[in-house]
């Protein structure tokens, strides 16, 4: 039987730590409960209504109190469904912390998620966001995902070349949004040795160690990481706050011919646009170290917006919609929140 609770703070159960009150929260750990859930009174009368789902809270931003139900799994398990020369391949239930993961796999030896390390998300999130790093991101590693069909109560499993999957996107935001819930993700790992180091700082970071195992790329990812981004157990934040925008080249070769340092990547799906950095642009504008009321920028990030505690979800928003003004008036360019504002 599902687990159903009342007049739920979400302060708790959010990375920012915002205080919101949700009406109600549902907790499924395995699939058969979840359908069960789903098809009963209770549950038909639960979805009429305003509903939303919560993995482990690390890119959700609550701006009031949630008059509705909020969904969240618990179900977990890592099961090997196949072993080759090659590849391994992992069945792995929605409500499973992603990091840890990152680490069986890095444990075992395995290639593809160790530059994804010490992302906070649950495994389902990790297809909704397709949450990337350091030049990686969950779509090269995701085989499928399993999800349980609302209106059909059934359950299906979408294979990645279907999941229409991009910068942060997925088909779980889009079309389907509202329609399925996700149940557990299939991934791929390699045997063979895949390094992917070109990103950023990471190869210097390798290359100190000497380690050119997964673990070794995991910790170099870690220290990269515990440098530049807040412990949200210490301080509210959901990692970037802002997507870094996709924009026509044209636009992006005017930018760089007024602003040479700024930094500018390729996206590899889209030849004709290119992507650039919001942290920089926030930088540059002296945020960085700042805040408004009880909302700040990380002083290591400017990406990051942090809970100086205390800060509602609107404190935070007011400080997001300046710093979003200030970049447009500066850099002509609209930039827009990676994190989900409810
Ligand atoms: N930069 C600055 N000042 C800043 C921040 C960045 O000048 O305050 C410059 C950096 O020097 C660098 C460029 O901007 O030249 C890009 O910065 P960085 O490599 O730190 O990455 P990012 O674009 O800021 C993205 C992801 C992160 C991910 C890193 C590393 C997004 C929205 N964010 O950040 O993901 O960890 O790359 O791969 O794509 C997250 O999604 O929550 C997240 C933390």
């Amino acid at each position: 039987m599902v687990r159903i609770s009342e007049n739920i703070n979400l302060a708790e159960y959010t990375s920012f730590g915002a205080h919101a009150t949700a009406t109600r929260m549902v907790e499924w750990s395995t699939t058969n409960e979840l359908l069960a859930y789903l098809a009963s009174d209770e549950g038909k009368e639960h979805l009429s209504d305003r509903w939303t789902i919560l993995g482990e809270g690390c890119n959700t931003l609550f701006t009031k109190d949630f008059l509705g139900t909020i969904i969240r799994s618990t179900a977990k398990g890592i099961t090997i469904t196949e072993e080759s020369a090659e590849h391994t391949t992992i069945r792995v239930a929605a409500g499973e912390v992603w990091d840890d993961v990152v680490a069986w796999s890095t444990e075992r030896g395995l290639w593809g998620m160790e530059n994804l390390s010490a992302i906070p998300s649950s495994v389902g999130a990790s297809a909704v966001q397709n949450i990337g790093a350091y030049g990686t991101e969950a779509k090269d590693v995701i085989e499928s995902v399993e999800v349980v069909m609302l209106d059909t109560l059934t359950t299906e499993n979408i294979p990645s070349s279907k999941c229409k999957f991009g910068y942060r996107e997925s088909i779980f935001k889009e079309e389907l949004a509202g329609k399925a819930i996700i149940t557990a993700v299939t991934y791929r790992l390699s045997k063979s040795a895949t390094p992917r180091l070109d990103y950023g700082t990471l190869r210097p970071e390798v290359e100190r160690t000497g380690d050119y195992t997964p673990q070794g790329i995991r910790n170099a990812v870690r220290a990269i990481r515990d440098s530049k981004l807040p412990d949200p157990k210490k301080i509210g934040n959901a990692g970037s706050f802002f997507k870094n925008p996709i924009l026509p080249r044209e636009q992006v070769e005017r930018l760089k011919a007024q602003y040479p340092t700024m930094p500018v990547y390729d996206v590899a799906e889209e030849s004709d646009k290119l992507k650039i950095a919001t942290g920089w642009m926030i930088d540059s504008l002296g945020w960085k170290g700042k805040a408004l009321g009880r909302a700040g920028v990380h002083a290591n990030q400017a990406l990051v917006l942090i809970n100086l505690g205390g800060a509602t979800g609107e404190e935070v928003m007011a400080l997001a919609n300046r710093i979003c003004g200030e970049v447009k008036d500066k850099f002509g360019v609209d930039i827009s929140p990676e994190v989900n504002v409810l």
